[in-house]
């Protein structure tokens, strides 16, 4: 009952009257009143005046079940919610939830990661109040093979719902979001499979959103919302911010897996790209190679011409980075 009276008093222009909350829920205006007056406590400003009614006028950046449920637009992504105050890893719980069940789209949440996971066994920082934790559970009829093209999916998620904010951020394939060549957004698949059949897939994603400052060694490199877009993003809610995300998110998956393809997105995702006709350095193991970004093929493999020949990058084997640092 929070989230529908946390949903009817955000999409109302002004007062919602006790009687049509109570019509709208089939519940008694005490039950309104017993829930505003919790929501009042959790840090929403909510105006009662006598004959008119509710008016929510200031909501708190808080992430609960209730507060994001509300904002979500979707039809499968977020609609289950699990959110925790406190986890290790969104993707650990994900994938525990996921061999325990639980269905398609599964959003789980956290406030706090205490163990939260980067690429290649690295760590990712996630204090409370300042980011958007995140992992999606998929269950998609594909290829394992092409699982990992949710990744640039995703990517192409992130930049869209950080965009709507009037913050114009970019992809770094396959797996970063950049602001000013800055990483705000990192991105983390993981997958359960047979043979030739997924189990489920994980996507998390951990988006920077209040972070003022960061652990030694990522200092370089990373900014968050607030610091790329200064004042601006206090309106930031990191509720609404994952609901675009998933909604975004919701809309590329379900083209995706009519089409097994990435042609439908492929010319804006090279328009994101970060290192699009640019000069990068090509990773692998103990090699250094640089070549030209010509963006990305139909199944995300990232077109580079080395040495005069055009080389199709798979991503998991390789790291990229600008020629002059991480972008
Ligand atoms: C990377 O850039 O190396 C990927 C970082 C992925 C971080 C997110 S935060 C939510 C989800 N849970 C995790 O433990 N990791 C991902």
């Amino acid at each position: 009952m929070k989230e529908q009276i946390l949903k009817v008093l955000y999409e109302s222009d002004g007062f919602v009257s006790g009687q049509e909350l109570c019509d709208r829920l089939g519940v008694s205006r005490t039950a309104v009143w017993k829930v505003i007056n919790q929501l009042k406590d959790e840090g929403y400003e909510i105006e009662s005046v006598n004959r008119k009614g509710y008016c929510l006028s200031k909501a708190p950046d808080v992430l609960s079940e209730a507060e994001i449920a509300s904002q979500m637009k979707t039809e499968h992504f977020g609609r289950n919610i699990c959110y925790y105050n406190e986890v290790g890893s969104t993707n650990n719980q994900a994938k525990l939830l996921a061999e325990q069940g639980a269905v398609h789209g599964t959003l789980v949440v956290a406030e706090i990661q205490n163990a939260g996971k980067g690429r290649r066994g690295r760590q990712w920082s996630s204090p409370a109040g300042l980011g958007a934790w995140m992992s999606v559970i998929m269950r998609p009829k594909l290829l394992p093979v092409d699982a990992s093209m949710l990744t640039l999916l995703a990517g192409m998620a992130v930049t869209d719902a950080v965009n709507s904010f009037g913050i114009h951020s970019q992809i770094k394939w396959p797996n970063d979001i950049v602001i000013d060549g800055r990483k705000i957004c990192g991105i983390l698949t993981e997958m359960s499979t047979e043979l030739e059949y997924i189990n489920y897939v994980v996507t998390g994603i951990g988006v920077n959103v209040h972070n003022r400052e960061f652990p030694e060694g990522i200092a370089q490199v990373a900014t968050s919302l607030d610091l790329a877009a200064g004042s601006m993003t206090s309106n930031i809610h990191r509720s609404t911010l994952i609901a675009r995300i998933m909604k975004a998110f919701e809309g590329y998956y379900e083209t995706f897996v009519k089409e097994k393809s990435l042609a439908f997105i492929r010319e804006e995702y090279n328009k994101r790209l970060v290192n699009f006709e640019k000069e990068v350095y090509i990773l692998e193991k103990d090699k250094k190679r640089s070549g030209l970004c010509l963006g990305i093929d139909d199944s995300g493999c990232l077109i580079a011409v080395i040495d005069g020949q055009e080389e199709h990058i798979v991503s998991g084997e390789v790291s990229v980075r600008g020629v002059l640092g991480y972008v």
